[in-house]
């Protein structure tokens, strides 16, 4: 589970990126992030791995307040899939995925090269299970087309089966074929495990698709929370267009909040 606990972000500039952000995402959810961009997307996901220190409150993982102190250790379960990779495209296929490892294993022993069997083993079983076969594990990643690196990315992310994967906009860079691939590979990998996963993403059709739930940001808020069946064209249009976002009215009974909405 992570917890925002009231964030905010402003940057040294003055840029207020998040505003008061307080948002459950449950065990094993996949939850879309979605939102023009400056809405502050990236910020959210890097508040989760200590990568932005928040200005005000504070991120929790299952029940773990992330400081200083706990950084280390929630790094481990943490991991993320970038838009670009983040590949060291010299280093061939194998080595990229192995580097998953790197928040668990020793300096000395990531210098060395040096991995147990039974991880070598499990980077097979990944690159296996995003679909690259062996003759690619001593390709240079470089040389991959776009979608076989973001395959590897997805395979590194998983080598230490983290509680959470942050993916921030993981599909932008790729064509729409490929993009469904590329997230059903996600969501699959992350169901198997009970992941909880964080996505950015600017494909309104996709986030419906693959999203257990949809928080749309615009200006550092969040302006909508709730199932995709809830994020109604008018509702697509108040999140791209600034229309005032208001609460719909609802019965008495019915007025629970969108996250339980969200396990409906
Ligand atoms: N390192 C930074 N320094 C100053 N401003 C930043 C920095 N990173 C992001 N911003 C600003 O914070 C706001 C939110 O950015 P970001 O989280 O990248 O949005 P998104 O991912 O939704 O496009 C934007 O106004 C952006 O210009
Ligand atoms: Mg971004």
């Amino acid at each position: 589970m992570i917890h925002f606990d009231n964030l905010d972000k402003q940057w040294p500039d003055g840029t207020k990126a998040l505003s008061n952000i307080s948002l459950t995402v449950a065990r094993g959810q996949f939850c879309v992030i979605l939102g023009p961009s400056g809405a502050g997307k990236s910020t959210l996901l890097r508040a989760v791995n200590g990568l932005v220190p928040p200005t005000r409150g504070h991120v929790e993982i299952d029940g773990v307040v992330l400081s200083p102190s706990t950084q280390r250790h929630l790094r481990r379960r943490v991991a993320m899939i970038h838009q670009h990779f983040n590949l060291a495209s010299r280093l061939s296929v194998a080595a990229n995925v192995l580097s998953g490892l790197l928040p668990a294993v020793s300096t000395a022993r990531a210098l060395s090269g040096w991995f147990r069997a039974e991880h070598r083993r499990k980077a097979c079983a990944l690159l296996e299970q995003v679909g690259l076969s062996p003759t690619h594990l001593k390709r240079r990643a470089g040389d991959l087309s776009g979608g076989q690196q973001q395959r590897v990315g997805i395979a590194r992310a998983f080598m230490l089966d983290p509680e959470v994967v942050l993916a921030d906009e993981p599909v932008a860079s790729l064509d729409p074929k490929i993009s469904r691939d590329i997230l059903t590979l996600i969501r699959d990998a992350a169901r198997e495990r009970n992941t909880t996963v964080l996505c950015s993403l600017h494909q309104i059709e996709l986030a419906r698709e693959f999203g257990d739930r949809i928080v749309g940001m615009r200006d550092g808020r969040i302006v909508f929370d709730g199932t995709p069946e809830a994020f109604t064209d008018e509702r697509v249009r108040a999140l791209y267009h600034g229309a005032q976002w208001e609460e719909p009215p609802r019965a008495p009974s019915t007025a629970a909040p969108a996250f339980e909405l969200a396990h409906a």
